[in-house]
């Protein structure tokens, strides 16, 4: 079989162009970063938990009428998606200060926000993925304010779905960030939700103890990053009890079988 095309590298992703047109392969990969890439490391097994859990997240978003770019999981680190034009902002809701905003505004960790806050940064490593206003996003015309309107709305709807959903697993959704895309139709573009969710770009805290159980392991030099992982993706049902090594083995498992 031709060796496919890679189309981009990002830090924990890789895509592919797809089978066929307006379709990619989104691989992902066990390496984490922080802090703008100044930190670097891999977390082995965390592609195959992040693809899982991003499965389950944007099906049940599109379940629920949230349009996304998932299509379906191929394999362990895989999933086919469809191709958007990826609008250049992170989109980040806040229901717990924690973090950046933390640090920002001087808002002790772990407060509960009055209400929900979204912010915008801009998409630039080079530049260190700066917040952004509404005034910059529409002078530069990196969204029109109709893509702002349908982007914070449906922010809204997967903050409210979510934050229902780890609550019933005992989980506090405190912050994430998601990235939406164009989606061209003939000479229209309709937004839909792109990128992933899982514990790298999301704050999941424990509701009864406060632990955390996502990328601020990794980020704050917590140690037990996997297991963490392990136990979002248990907790959402997609790891058997008590098997925590069980996405890892089959992985190996399948690799040995020259799958
Ligand atoms: P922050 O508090 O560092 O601004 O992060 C807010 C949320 O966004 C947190 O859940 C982590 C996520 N995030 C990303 O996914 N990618 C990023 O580059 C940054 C800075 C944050």
């Amino acid at each position: 079989m031709a060796r496919r095309r890679q189309v981009y590298e990002g830090k924990a992703k890789i895509l592919y162009e797809g089978p066929e047109p307006g379709t990619l392969i989104q691989y992902f990969k066990d390496d984490a970063t922080a802090f703008n890439a100044q930190k670097k490391g891999t977390i082995s097994g965390k592609g195959v938990l992040n693809n899982r859990i991003s499965e389950h997240l944007f099906t049940a978003l599109g379940r629920i009428g949230v349009p996304t770019h998932f299509i379906r999981r191929l394999n362990m680190r895989e999933q086919l998606i469809r191709q958007v034009e990826i609008i250049p902002l992170e989109v980040i809701v806040r229901n717990v200060a924690a973090g950046s905003l933390s640090k920002r505004l001087g808002i002790e960790e772990g407060t509960q926000l009055p209400r929900t806050i979204i912010e915008y940064c801009l998409k630039d490593d080079a530049l260190g993925d700066p917040l952004v206003a509404d005034e910059h996003i529409a002078c530069f015309g990196w969204a029109s304010q109709d893509e702002m309107n349908d982007i914070a709305d449906m922010a809204i709807r997967v903050n409210d779905f979510l934050s229902g959903m780890f609550a019933a697993i005992g989980i506090r959704l405190v912050d994430f960030k998601l990235e939406f895309g164009r989606l061209w139709e003939n000479d229209y573009a309709r937004v839909i939700l792109a990128d992933e969710i899982s514990p790298d770009g999301c704050r999941l805290w424990d509701l009864q103890s406060n632990e955390k159980l996502d990328k601020d392991r990794f980020r704050l030099d917590l140690g037990g990053e996997i297991e963490a992982y392990q136990q979002i993706a248990r907790r959402l049902g997609l790891l058997p009890e008590g098997d925590a090594n069980m996405v890892l083995d089959m992985e190996t498992h399948r690799k040995k079988r020259g799958k």
